[in-house]
């Protein structure tokens, strides 16, 4: 539940100090309360996961538990800022893997009293859904409504972002999250993890309309995804090679064919969406995109051919504020910072939180 104090609604707050432990990166920023980039300090897990092909949840935390004390020292030296002029520490408290999240948030609520500020419990989806407000990612700034795509390992959905703490869900995916879809499609075809990038460095070499894959869901109504069965189809394909023995032509191809296969789907999926956005909220007019997958050009420029048709435009923060980032942290702890929120010292971090969860509303409607 949120704390609020109307006395602050409005102030402009001092720096926040974000933090982010929900998955494999721990990442720690400094902004000033206007949303000014001070300072950044990250460790990537990447190379600790890598041999085993996915993040491993226990590595994970104890990764998290041994960098984020120097990483916050870093960034507070690197701004020349000490823990009196912090206004408040914001950290992911959920979703996410829940020993990250008890490292990143206990670490934070030890900052927040040592200090005597207020913490700040950050939904990491809402983080994500408000990156594309910073100021600088689209001229003139983003108001409320917009449809946000999210795209990444671990999720994947449509959401109307109606207003700080007001998010409608209106499509989302009934099986894997297409970053996952794109790793394990990368894992079949005998690329290294994460997958999503070197899957779309080989569909550059393949023909996608060489193997006719399923597309699911294309063409239904709603705004939902399935990526299950296509998975399956491309290993059915596989199989049809000697173990081992892929020829890089083919494994190209059926690249091709699943990138295409994805991008059309998300295509199909996000023209129901904006159309299904439109009839809410005919004022919104920007289509945001964030999550690590929108890194994929094919994607990129299939979403926004499908805003132009919609007489949309398509708002794509830069790649390294599209993938985890304590950034978006810092910057979801200002945007409730200026409603006047804060959180509970006692808020327990978890790994199931929606977006549409009842306490994720700036005034809960009492039970
Ligand atoms: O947002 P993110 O950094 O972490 C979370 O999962 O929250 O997203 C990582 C995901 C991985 O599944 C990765 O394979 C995928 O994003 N990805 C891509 C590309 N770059 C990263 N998928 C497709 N094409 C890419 N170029
Ligand atoms: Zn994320």
């Amino acid at each position: 539940m949120q704390r609020r104090h109307p006395e602050m609604k409005g102030a402009p707050p001092g720096p926040v100090l974000g933090i982010e432990s929900s998955c494999d990166e721990t990442a720690v920023a400094l902004l000033d309360g206007a949303g000014n980039i001070l300072a950044e300090a990250l460790h990537s897990q990447i190379g600790e996961h890598a041999p085993f092909g996915g993040v491993v949840p226990e590595v994970a935390a104890r990764a998290h538990l041994a960098t984020l004390g120097p990483l916050v020292e870093a960034a507070l030296a690197k701004a020349g800022i000490g823990g009196d002029e912090i206004a408040a520490v914001a950290a992911t408290s959920g979703p996410g893997l829940i020993g990250g999240l008890i490292v990143g948030a206990n670490f934070a609520k030890g900052l927040a009293l040592a200090w005597g500020k207020p913490f700040l419990a950050i939904n990491h989806l809402e983080a994500h859904a408000l990156t594309a407000r910073l100021p600088g990612i689209v001229s003139g700034g983003i108001d409320f409504p917009y449809l946000l795509l999210l795209v990444s390992g671990g999720h994947c959905q449509f959401v109307a972002v109606e207003a700080i703490g007001r998010y409608r869900l209106l499509g989302r995916t009934l099986d894997d999250a297409v970053g996952e879809a794109f790793d394990k499609a990368a894992k079949l075809l005998g690329l290294s993890w994460p997958g999503g990038p070197a899957l779309e460095r080989l569909a550059r070499e393949g023909n996608p309309a060489r193997i006719a894959l399923p597309r699911p869901l294309l063409g239904r109504p709603g705004c939902d995804f399935s990526f299950s069965g296509l998975k399956t189809a491309l290993a059915q394909e596989i199989a049809a090679f000697p173990p081992g023995a892929l020829p890089r032509a083919a494994a190209a191809d059926l690249a091709a064919g699943f990138q295409k296969t994805v991008t059309d789907v998300l295509a199909d999926r996000a023209d129901h969406a904006l159309t299904l956005f439109a009839e809410r909220h005919p004022g919104g007019t920007t289509l945001v995109l964030a999550g690590g997958v929108a890194a994929n050009q094919a994607i990129r420029a299939a979403l926004a051919a499908v805003a132009e048709a919609h007489g949309a435009q398509l708002a794509a923060p830069p790649l390294r504020l599209c993938t985890d980032n304590a950034v978006m942290v810092a910057w979801a702890g200002i945007e409730r910072l200026r409603c006047g929120a804060t959180s509970p010292i006692d808020h327990a971090p978890r790994p199931r939180w929606p977006l549409d969860a009842p306490d994720m509303a700036l005034d809960p409607t009492p039970a």
